[in-house]
């Protein structure tokens, strides 16, 4: 079935071979935005606050993209910093947004050891296994219907494919994650469900392991529906083997795939080469999921260098988005983009 991004795609290029003068007059221009050249959802992470305060901000985000996922404004200690003391402001403004731009939206994250209320690490196991449930069902709740996909369960491994310790693991033991799973299946049934994680772009111990587990939950009949791959690339440590290899195997399993965070950061100051390289990083991403029909979403960490987390958290880092800090096409959205 063709979108409606193919649809109007298909008008614009029979408007464009009708009008002759239009196409003399036109500059050489990319075909489209990236929304309307592919039939994945192509989204952007969000912030609350340029979105409220920056027009060329939100002008460029509505224009490219139709999936937003909130960049922090639904994790649990934005949403519940105090047990019991909610604040969706910066989640109903983007949600909000999306309903009136008919964006979808990626829901981030339920059950993940970061940006965690301080009071949560507190509480018995018993009184963590029903705040985890409130959560997901509160969250859940207040934008079912109006939410595609969420990530349920994020960053649970470490690298070497054994479990994060963290206080959901402690206390709870590994079945906190099908709980997760089936309390967000019961909070919002049309909501596709997701668990997500950073270095399983390619086949290694830690794809690895979120392989073995979503084989397990579906054999299980635990409620998953898709595999979020984060993909936050560095230039300097190579692309990710077996990138294509692993979305296959993950869509055999009958998961949908995602591509939720990608960014491909450089060491500063970035120069032509660097871009150069990054291009081609964002490329192949973008071409390995296209490769896989049930890769559904690429999503990107920020659309621009003007507002991305890598400079605060990887010092040195930076220049990781496809649009640069004036909201100019970067190398590596006119490689996705001609
Ligand atoms: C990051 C945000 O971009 C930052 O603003 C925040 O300070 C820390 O979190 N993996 C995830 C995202 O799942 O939620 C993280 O977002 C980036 C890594």
């Amino acid at each position: 079935m063709l979108r409606t991004s193919q649809v109007r795609r298909v008008l614009v290029a029979m408007t464009a071979f009708a009008s002759v003068a239009a196409w003399q007059a036109a500059p050489a221009a990319a075909a489209g935005p990236l929304k309307d050249i592919t039939n994945r959802y192509v989204g952007s992470a969000v912030a609350a606050n340029p979105l409220a305060s920056q027009a060329d901000y939100r002008s460029v985000l509505t224009r490219e993209f139709d999936n937003v996922t909130p960049e922090n404004e639904m994790k649990w200690a934005v949403v519940e910093p105090n047990r019991g003391q909610y604040n969706w402001s910066g989640a109903d403004a983007i949600v909000n947004y999306a309903q009136q731009n008919g964006k979808s939206v990626r829901g981030h994250t339920l059950v993940w050891h970061s940006q965690l209320p301080g009071w949560v690490n507190n509480l018995s196991a018993a009184e963590l296994r029903t705040a985890m449930q409130r959560h997901i069902t509160t969250a859940m709740g207040r934008y079912k219907g109006k939410i595609r996909a969420w990530d349920v369960v994020n960053e649970m491994f470490n690298d070497n494919g054994t479990r994060r310790q963290s206080v959901f693991q402690q206390k709870l033991g590994d079945g906190y994650v099908a709980d997760a799973f089936r309390w967000a299946r019961a909070a919002d049934p049309a909501a596709k469900l997701y668990i997500n994680d950073y270095n399983t772009e390619g086949l290694n111990a830690k794809s690895d392991a979120l392989y073995n587990l979503v084989r397990t939950l579906k054999q299980q009949g635990v409620p998953i529906d898709g595999v979020g791959i984060q993909a936050h690339l560095a230039t300097q440590y190579g692309f990710p083997g077996g990138y294509q290899a692993n979305i296959d195997r993950f869509a055999a399993l009958g998961l949908d795939v995602a591509i939720t965070e990608a960014d491909v950061r450089v060491q500063l100051p970035a120069d032509a080469a660097k871009l150069n390289t990054q291009a081609s990083y964002f490329k192949q991403l973008w071409d390995g999921c296209h490769a896989v029909a049930r890769c559904v979403e690429f999503t990107t960490w920020g659309f621009t260098d003007r507002h991305s987390w890598v400079p605060g958290t990887f010092p040195g880092e930076g220049a990781a988005c496809l649009f640069d800090t004036n909201l100019q096409p970067k190398p590596a959205y006119t490689r996705i983009n001609p």
